[in-house]
């Protein structure tokens, strides 16, 4: 069997950061660098849908010796209110994070506009949108089964607004963060799970702690805001990939440089440290708000199967769940999973898609409406086994971690959805076959 050893100082800029901080680099005055921007198609998605509403932006790419290249992305905006009315709909492809982050921006300009998506993200629930930015005064249109076309009317007399997030959501929390910018006066996005907290990091807003254990985030709305430059760490949600493989495959060691550890990012490494996974976080250091560190992993033959069952745990590793169900799986032949029934919203029905995919490989799974446990391998599955991604990156990375960890043939479909989020994964497990 291969061994997977080495250093990895190219993983993915994170997608979350990536994402912001072009959004943001479009709202302050002045001149936004970001170093060490993400490549990845969704990040791409964000970068278009920004120019096609008029604002200014330059990309280079440029070869580096440590992290074979690093993107530079530029953009130059007078504020708030310098985005155009586009000429045609806004196409955000896969990315669901570029649809409503700015949708949150295009209700505070004074034009129509329309986003739409590819097949995936037309599916996917849009009513958690519509809701917060129709209270603030927005028009907002949707298609009967609340899903895109997500077509808006904006207007610069946004009213300010005090919001409890239905869904543990990040985006739906930036959405209307980014609305509340526009807004005259004071509002607040209350969550009582906590989810990924970048964007009020990265625009400095002030957190309360309230009584009850649940967070205010508040926003001035109207305040200027002036631009910074961001430097990008790279993305756990990528690094778990890399991380499981290491665990799974006897002999490897792997070292993974400058990974984003946010707290709201890493329980999946919690988790792993709790059953047993030789993991160690190394030059931990805070940069701009942000934790980052390297992870040094190892093989571990005897990790404890997983089993996630508390809705705050489910919020921080959201991403992290069709990995982390595979490993489990492969490793021990168990896992459990309850409280996530969000994971049906994402790019794909992730219940499902995870669920079949490892019945295709011989494994017993019993579904829930908000989980499934994993209960054993009947069978080894021989000859070629098809694995179907569902259009979705996270599941066509876990099950070729799978395929590689059980030396299984793995034929899985539409491999290339893999850049959406992480267009050199292929290349980095040849780089670190031994
Ligand atoms: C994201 C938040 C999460 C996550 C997505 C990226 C973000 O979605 O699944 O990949 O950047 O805010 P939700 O906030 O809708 O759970």
């Amino acid at each position: 069997m291969a061994v997977y050893k080495g250093e990895v100082s190219t993983l993915p800029p994170d997608k979350s950061i990536s994402h912001r901080a072009a959004l943001i680099g479009a709202l302050a005055s002045g001149v936004t660098e970001i170093t060490n921007f993400s490549g990845g198609f969704d990040n791409q998605s964000t970068l278009e849908v920004l120019q096609a509403c008029g604002i200014t932006l330059t990309q280079e790419v440029t070869p580096s010796e440590r992290s074979g290249s690093v993107r530079r992305v530029v953009i130059e905006s007078q504020g708030l209110w310098s985005f155009s009315r586009p000429e045609t709909p806004l196409m955000c492809n896969n990315s669901g994070s570029t649809m409503r982050m700015f949708a949150g921006i295009l209700a505070g300009q004074p034009f129509d506009s329309t986003l739409v998506g590819d097949v995936s993200l037309m599916k996917r629930p849009m009513k958690r949108v519509a809701d917060p930015l129709r209270l603030m005064g927005a028009g907002v249109s949707l298609s009967e089964s609340g899903t895109a076309p997500v077509e808006i009317r904006g207007t610069r007399d946004l009213r300010p607004l005090i919001y409890e997030l239905p869904v543990p959501s990040a985006q739906v929390k930036s959405l209307v963060a980014f609305a509340a910018l526009h807004a005259d006066g004071e509002s607040r996005v209350i969550e009582s799970l906590p989810s990924r907290n970048h964007t009020e990091l990265m625009l400095g807003l002030p957190v309360e702690e309230l009584a009850d254990g649940r967070r205010a985030v508040v926003i001035s709305g109207r305040r200027p805001l002036e631009a910074r430059p961001f430097h990008i760490p790279a993305d756990p949600s990528a690094a778990c990939f890399l991380i499981a493989l290491a665990l799974l495959v006897p002999g490897s060691e792997i070292l993974l440089r400058d990974v984003c550890l946010n707290p709201t990012r890493a329980g999946y490494i919690d988790l792993l440290l709790e059953a047993g996974a030789n993991i160690v976080l190394e030059n931990v250091r805070e940069i701009g708000g942000e934790t980052i560190g390297d992870i040094v992993v190892t093989h571990t033959a005897s990790l404890e199967p997983l089993r996630i069952t508390d809705k705050a745990v489910v919020a921080n590793i959201i991403d992290e769940i069709p990995m982390l169900a595979v490993l489990s799986a492969c490793a021990t032949g168990s896992f459990d999973l309850e409280e996530a029934g969000e994971l049906r919203t994402k790019e794909s029905d992730r219940i499902s898609a995870v669920v079949s995919n490892l019945e295709r490989l011989g494994f017993l799974c019993e579904e829930y409406p908000d989980g499934f446990r994993v209960k054993g391998r009947e069978l080894e599955v021989s000859g070629k086994v098809n694995i179907e991604t569902f259009h979705d990156h996270r599941i066509a990375m876990s099950f070729a971690v799978a395929d590689r960890a059980l030396e299984a043939e793995l034929d899985i479909s539409d491999r290339e959805i893999i850049g959406v989020s992480f267009p050199n994964f292929f290349d980095i497990l040849e780089e670190l076959k031994a």
